[in-house]
């Protein structure tokens, strides 16, 4: 036999004897196959799969053909290819994308089915982009609105971000991409986001921050999860072993990988013991420079392989993180089902349409809309948002969009060019991550001047301004420094007034703000980032070819102290920097109280009788909508029981149009403080002109229950209970009394 002959033989024998293993047959459970890989894999490749081999991703076994995860942001979209070595954006041609509406504005429908659309689409834009893991959605809880990445959240309520995350995930998993559920735990500012140390109670805890983090793990069934930057019990989030440890993976029983956020890990040995898979992100040390190092001195790198070369780690700690990302990798990058994705398609631009529709929130309307094209006349749009590029900055988020409808476009398209002027008003800034812009006093005067001269010509105003993307206002990285407009947009607003009392105010933000005008004009719309569509959905919704049917998903306060978190003073927000302690960015271990422990947003206004000048879950509607009396199935209701609640709404208008019907209860005397009312279900219906239907809801024990910490469980007094059905939270006129008994 010749050379070539017998390679030739002796590669047949191989093929021939070679049966395909087990891990690499989609037929066999995931379980197994895991397992078969785990026992093929050296201590090194376990190792390397633990941390990252690139900005956004992390490795496989090539040597097996097990391919690395590829992650991206998220959550609105999915973000530009980003440099493998570096932060800077990788200038691909190919990657443009569409921009869904924001998360707030996604809460803002209170429509979860529109949140299952956004989680099929931006999955299907994800899976295209060859994306294993899209990191969002984010349900941090929006405690204070000075937080500079509220618009990354869906609101202040555990119930309604609950509610809306779980589609999102289901939807988007379907397309084998991963939902990274972020930050884990309690990542509610910006400022010292590092290293702040937030101490709150346990009620606080299970009964505000965790819930929706619990919805999105047992019933969106996430596939992975982020840890927060910010510690807990003096502990980094990241590498938390009760967060992860002992409420993840004990109480939830999470069976997904948990992801550090980028530089989130600080610590070899918390990292290798608490319950942390995949280390990303982080820089030589931990420290914040981008010096020469490699991916095997992050602290899942060679710090942790000595550990178990060492004995002082057991080996089973590896093989445990290993099992969780190849399940993860089984799910999505090795799923052989999944499907092909697509990217900017038509259905992708209706959906962030029909998204960016229902949230836009009509604060107020004494008449002015809607504004019929025809008879409007002369329209002066005035604001920055009017014509900035709002997918542009934010921080992570932010999105390379292939198409974007500004308002001022759409309402030239809708009113007619010729009728449509545009004045700045005020200028607002370039995009500068981490730093702000500063606009010289002589710009904003004289742009003010000729907004103010326009506006006594035209016929009507429609002013768009708000905040921006841009560092210390909706921008990851610094909180806002002041609650009020930026720029000078308060007395510009005031002079608009004074010269054209027609005005319509269409803000765009991700926060709550002072409207020290509100009383004074006769129209407020109020909307988040809306992405590709949201000119057009805004026009639309002035013009009334849509009635708004968006609800608040946040509270607005007329004074930024009449928010519960900026009610106890420094220590309760942004915190207290320590005298000792770690120094993250040059800030010593910032300690901090939730002084207002349950009594976050609506909770507190109502608890306090401080009222909000816009209450969570408030938003009007062209029609208008009647309660009528509701009936209980029962006037009692017992510990394994429940009973129904039936209230019939009426559209009392002329035209067609959305009502989300709120059921908010309370318990009228508890043994521990209990908010006046909270949030336990609803319902958004569309009723024609005239249209009388009966909403339905279900009241069980657990929705009268509260978290018992003593007992480490959920605990409901038996006594009486007021159930408030009605279209915000407190606007409640139908009321019904039951009893929990014994
Ligand atoms: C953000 C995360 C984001 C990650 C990757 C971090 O700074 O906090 O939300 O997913 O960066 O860009």
């Amino acid at each position: 036999m010749t050379r070539k002959t017998l390679t030739l033989a002796l590669a047949c024998t191989l093929y021939a004897a070679a049966e395909t293993p087990v891990y690499l047959n989609p037929d066999a459970p995931i379980e197994q196959r895991i397992e078969d890989a785990l026992s093929r894999m050296t201590l090194e490749e376990k190792v390397a799969m633990c941390h990252a081999q690139s900005k956004f991703s992390s490795p496989g076994v090539p040597r097996l053909g097990i391919p690395e995860v590829r992650m991206s942001d998220g959550p609105h979209g999915v973000r530009a290819e980003i440099n493998w070595d570096n932060w800077g954006y990788a200038g691909w041609t190919n990657d443009s994308v569409t921009a869904f509406p924001a998360l707030t504005a996604l809460a803002a429908t209170w429509n979860p089915a529109l949140s299952a659309i956004y989680g099929k689409n931006v999955g299907e834009e994800a899976r295209y982009r060859e994306k294993d893991v899209l990191l969002g959605p984010g349900v941090n809880i929006y405690r204070t609105p000075l937080n500079g990445r509220n618009f990354e959240y869906m609101g202040e309520d555990p119930y309604l971000a609950s509610v809306m995350v779980v589609p999102y995930i289901q939807e988007l998993q379907k397309n084998g991409v991963a939902a990274c559920v972020k930050h884990f735990a309690a990542n509610n500012q910006e400022q010292w986001r590092g290293n702040v140390n937030p101490t709150m109670s346990d009620r606080a805890l299970y009964e505000i921050y965790l819930p929706a983090f619990k919805a999105a793990v047992e019933q969106g069934g996430a596939w992975s999860i982020m840890g927060a930057y910010n510690k807990l019990w003096n502990q980094h989030c990241c590498h938390n072993k009760r967060l992860l440890e002992d409420i993840l993976r004990g109480e939830w029983g999470f069976d997904g990988a948990v992801i550090t956020d980028w530089g989130g890990a600080h610590d070899t040995r918390e990292a290798a013991l608490n319950g942390l898979d995949i280390e990303m992100g982080s820089f030589t040390n931990g420290l914040t420079t981008e010096s020469e190092f490699t991916y095997d001195d992050y602290y899942l790198g060679k710090g942790f392989r000595e550990l178990i070369q060492s004995g002082e780690v057991p080996e089973s700690v590896a093989d445990d993180k290993v099992r969780r990302i190849l399940r993860l990798i089984f799910r999505t990058a090795m799923n052989t089902g999944k499907p092909f994705g697509s990217l900017c398609s038509p259905e992708h631009y209706a959906a962030a349409k029909a998204i960016g529709d229902e949230s836009i929130v009509l604060l107020k309307n004494s008449g002015i809309l809607p504004l019929d094209p025809a008879k409007t006349g002369r329209v002066l749009v005035v604001g920055d948002n009017a014509v900035r590029r709002l997918t542009d900055g934010g921080g992570s988020s932010e999105l390379k969009v292939k198409d974007y409808i500004s308002p001022l476009q759409a309402i030239r398209s809708v009113f007619g060019a010729d009728n449509v002027d545009f004045a700045e008003g005020y200028r607002a800034g370039r995009p500068m991550y981490g730093r702000v812009d500063e606009i010289p006093a002589a710009i904003q005067d004289s742009l003010r001047a000729e907004a103010v001269a326009k506006a006594a010509q035209a016929d009507v105003v429609i002013f768009i301004g708000g905040l921006n993307k841009n560092a210390g206002q909706d921008c990851e990285g610094t909180d806002r420094e002041s609650y009020d407009l930026p720029f000078g947009q308060d007395v510009l607003i005031e002079e608009l007034i004074n010269a054209n009392p027609n005005i319509v105010i269409a803000n765009i933000s991700g926060n709550a703000y002072a409207m020290p005008w509100a009383d004074k004009v006769p129209a407020i719309l109020h909307t988040s980032y809306l992405g590709t569509m949201g000119g057009a959905s805004m026009a639309d919704v002035l013009t009334g070819a849509v009635n708004p049917s968006g609800k608040l998903p946040y509270s607005i306060p007329v004074r930024l102290a009449d928010c519960g978190a900026h009610s106890f003073g420094v220590e309760s927000y942004p915190g207290v920097e320590s005298e000792t302690g770690d120094v993250l960015f040059g800030v010593c271990a910032p300690q901090q109280t939730y002084a207002e422990d349950i009594l976050v947003g609506y909770r507190w206004h109502d608890t306090k009788k401080i009222p909000a000048r816009y209450p969570f879950g408030h938003g009007l509607s062209y029609t208008t909508f009647a309660y009528g009396k509701p009936e209980l199935s029962a006037k009692t209701i017992s510990p394994d029981g429940s009973i129904t609640l039936t209230v019939p709404v009426t559209n009392t208008g002329s035209r067609e149009g959305a009502e989300v019907v709120q059921l908010y209860i309370g318990d009228d005397k508890a043994s521990v403080l209990r908010p006046l009312k909270e949030l336990k279900a609803f319902d958004k219906i569309t009723l024609a002109p005239g249209e009388t239907r009966e909403v339905k809801f279900t009241i069980s024990p657990d929705m009268l229950a509260f978290f018992d910490a003593d007992a480490h469980a959920w605990r409901s007094e038996p006594g009486t209970f007021t159930a408030y059905v009605g279209g915000s939270s407190t606007a409640t006129p139908a009321k019904a009394k039951f009893r929990l008994t014994e």
